[in-house]
């Protein structure tokens, strides 16, 4: 909606006239599409100013700690909904009725299994490869067995390669694990719900009933439903981009595995697990405050800091309510979370953490959570890469609703200016 006007002044130039859009919540945006044709850019690497589309899935106001999905806070949907209607309102827009969520829970239910083959590719891996190259690998080979809906510009095409992702993730990310452990797969089972049929999954065997702890199956559906979606982060940006040259659906989803695997973004709670239990004590805490602080030391403290929020993490402060009942549920004591609660209370006294606005983010708690469930680290980010993957489809949907154009940011040259080219080599 334009209804405010931007001038642009350089020296040299007349004044250029630039539209201002308003959303219907947070900041407003001066529209630059047509800048090129002035002879200008706008230059902001990382894109901390730039509003690369339009959406109506997810809306956070980083300054004040807010996320909504579709407009539900994501507290209210973490305590009263589950992550299947989680997934119905960021692909539909509305709360599912009762009817709509069954008919969406059956559909679900009825594509978790994969294709027979597929097993094989697992076959082609080091079992000790890490889960993610692994996901990377076998989710970008969907395509090479699901031809039936690769015309991305079919609609029922990209409904049917929606559910064909949402459902059998869940399957290869429980294969994944299996694999690395020399153990048979698993096949999904229908009468279980979807956190349930993937704890399932992971820690059936053949000899011995896998029983559904209802504890870990609910801590598990929540922080399904805390990794759902997060609006341009950079692995849904890097689907966006991907799909935007028109790219089957599997192959989007597998760029966003590959971007969120970095320790920056996805990967940050596996290498905040590891900090933790690097870190070990609470005696231990200062010497990090001090590395994390120290420019000329690489380490950060993962699980804090956000590109957007610059207040808590609303799903943190869900996250670590979720890890306080869940080792009292289970009576559990694990001093990381003692190390964890210790680590948090110091930075967010620290003048360093308090002028960069630094608080705890989604991933600080999460691997706790994971580990007290008895999932190795190496899965967490597998687990990330799993809830994700709703949020991923319904912005590679959006995009595809809307007139799409290709990504192709362009840059500030500073290369040499034209020479001539005169070889040192003997050429042949
Ligand atoms: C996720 O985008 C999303 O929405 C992502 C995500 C999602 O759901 O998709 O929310 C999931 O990726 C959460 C973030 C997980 N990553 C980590 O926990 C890794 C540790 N965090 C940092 O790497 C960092 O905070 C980022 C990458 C998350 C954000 O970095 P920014 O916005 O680019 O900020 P910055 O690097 O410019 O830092 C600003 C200042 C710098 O200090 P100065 O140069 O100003 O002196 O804060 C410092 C940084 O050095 N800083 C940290 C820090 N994070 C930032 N210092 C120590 N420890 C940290 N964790």
């Amino acid at each position: 909606m334009i209804n405010k006007k931007a001038i642009l002044n350089l020296e040299g130039k007349d004044p250029i006239k630039l539209n201002v859009l308003s959303g219907t919540l947070g900041n407003d945006v001066i529209d630059i599409h047509l800048l090129s044709s002035q002879g200008l850019f706008t230059f902001d690497p990382g894109f901390n100013s730039t509003a690369s589309c339009q959406s109506k899935i997810t809306y956070i106001n980083g300054e004040e700690g807010i996320l909504l999905h579709r407009g539900f806070p994501i507290d209210q949907l973490a305590r009263y909904s589950n992550y299947l209607e989680v997934c119905y309102i960021l692909l539909y827009g509305e709360a599912p009725t009762q009817e709509q969520f069954d008919v969406f829970r059956v559909t679900v239910t009825r594509h978790t299994m994969i294709h027979e083959q597929i097993t094989r590719l697992f076959h082609g891996f080091r079992r000790d490869s890490h889960p993610m190259a692994v996901m990377c690998g076998v989710t970008g080979a969907l395509a090479a067995f699901y031809h039936d809906s690769l015309d991305v510009n079919i609609e029922r095409h990209r409904e049917i390669a929606a559910f064909r992702l949402l459902s059998k993730m869940p399957t290869l990310a429980a294969m994944c694990y299996k694999y690395s452990l020399g153990q048979p797969f698993v096949y999904p089972r229908n009468n279980l719900s979807y956190a349930g049929n993937f704890l399932y999954m992971m820690f059936s065997t053949p000899c011995e009933q896998y029983v559904i702890n209802p504890i870990l199956e609910r801590a598990m559906d929540c922080i399904l439903i805390l990794h759902a979606d997060h609006e341009q982060n950079a692995s849904t940006s890097t689907v966006r981009t991907a799909g935007s040259s028109g790219a089957n659906p599997f192959a989007c989803i597998a760029a966003g595995i590959a971007s969120l695997w970095g320790p920056a973004h996805g990967g940050a709670n596996e290498a905040c697990l590891r900090m933790l239990e690097e870190i070990s004590s609470v005696k231990h805490i200062p010497e990090f405050i001090k590395r994390a602080k120290d420019k000329n030391d690489s380490f950060r403290l993962m699980g804090f800091g956000h590109r957007v929020y610059k207040n808590y993490d609303p799903r943190a402060t869900v996250m670590r309510e979720i890890c306080h009942e869940l080792l009292n549920k289970l009576n559990m004591k694990d001093n990381l979370l003692e190390v964890a609660l210790e680590l948090e209370h110091i930075a967010l006294n620290d003048a360093y953490f308090i002028e960069r606005k630094l608080y705890p983010n989604v991933d600080f708690y999460s691997g706790i959570i994971l580990k007290a469930m008895g999932i190795p680290s190496c899965m967490f980010t597998v687990i990330f890469a799993m809830a994700r993957t709703v949020g991923w489809i319904a912005h590679w949907k959006e995009m595809h609703n809307e007139i799409m154009k290709i990504a192709r940011p362009r840059q500030l040259y500073i290369g040499y200016k034209k020479r001539f080219f005169k070889t040192n080599i003997k050429h042949q």
